[in-house]
């Protein structure tokens, strides 16, 4: 168990928490390794039947990629590649999770946080959460699915308002938007409020095995023929490069 990010089992479900109170939750490449390897453990565990995801602390939930890490003299096109891939495959393992996933949103969520929760099925949040896809303003874009899966929740104009102008949004507007489906009062109301759910999700019959896998025509042809492949090799190539030039930009 790494004290950065780590999974704790409940009565029938778990939760995996970033903890980098220092930056703001932002992952590394170390932290979405980690993850790949616990979701490990999750799918090997007939135990857990919903997985939960959250942020330490009630002012973050995750402020995306860690912006030290990616604008550092030393960071190469390769890390940058590495980053953008292993993100891509730990990202897609979470939406095709067979048990159903949570994000208990407590704060901020942007970038590679926003990405990681629109993975989720459920998205639910404290009142004192922002959200946004902020990378246009650091030169760079969404590399982890923000720009496939944005505008499939929210649709097309209002993700791209968002990610075009890097608007951050209040809970309510997500509310609103549909990206979010609860928001509670305060960080201790949301994480009773996902405990609760996480009990009655679990509680229920697994409809998400391979079996069930056509009721979710979203999950099952994506799944089935990667549609996005194409928008996301472009991101990739796009996103190395421009990643790589962040520090120059910076200094
Ligand atoms: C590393 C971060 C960070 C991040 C915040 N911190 N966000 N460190 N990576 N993404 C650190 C700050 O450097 C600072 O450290 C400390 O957290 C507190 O931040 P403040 O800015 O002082 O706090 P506050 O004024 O409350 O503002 C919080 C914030 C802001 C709104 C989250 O920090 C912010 O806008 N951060 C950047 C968020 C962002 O652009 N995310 C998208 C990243 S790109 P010190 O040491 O100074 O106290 C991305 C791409 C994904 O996610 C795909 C990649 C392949």
């Amino acid at each position: 168990m790494s004290a950065e990010v780590y999974l704790e089992k409940k009565n029938g479900w778990a939760v995996i928490t970033i903890d980098r109170p220092k930056q703001m939750n932002a992952l590394n490449t170390d932290i979405v390794e980690k993850i790949d390897g616990l979701l490990d453990q999750v799918e090997d565990d007939p135990e857990i039947r919903c997985l939960m995801f959250t942020g330490a602390g009630e002012k973050s939930f995750i402020a995306g990629a860690d912006i030290g890490m990616m604008g550092a003299p030393c960071y190469q096109p390769k890390d940058a590649h590495y980053l953008i891939t292993c993100g891509y495959k730990v990202y897609n393992r979470i939406e095709w999770l067979k048990i159903p996933t949570i994000a208990c949103i407590n704060g901020y969520c942007l970038g590679g946080g926003l990405e990681l929760a629109m993975c989720c099925d459920f998205r639910i949040a404290s009142k004192n959460a922002r959200f946004a896809l902020p990378e246009i303003a650091l030169g760079i874009i969404p590399g982890w699915g923000g720009t496939i899966r944005l505008p499939r929740i929210i649709g097309e104009g209002r993700a791209k308002d968002m990610i075009l102008r890097a608007k951050r949004i209040h809970a309510e507007t997500a509310l609103q938007y549909g990206l979010v489906t609860e928001v509670y009062e305060d960080v201790p109301a949301l994480r009773a409020g996902a405990e609760a759910l996480a009990v009655e999700l679990a509680s229920k019959a697994p409809i998400m095995t391979e079996k069930h896998w056509s009721v979710w025509p979203d999950k099952a042809s994506r799944r089935r023929w990667n549609l996005d492949i194409w928008c996301w090799s472009g991101t990739r190539r796009a996103l190395t490069w421009l990643v790589s030039t962040m520090h120059c930009r910076n200094g």
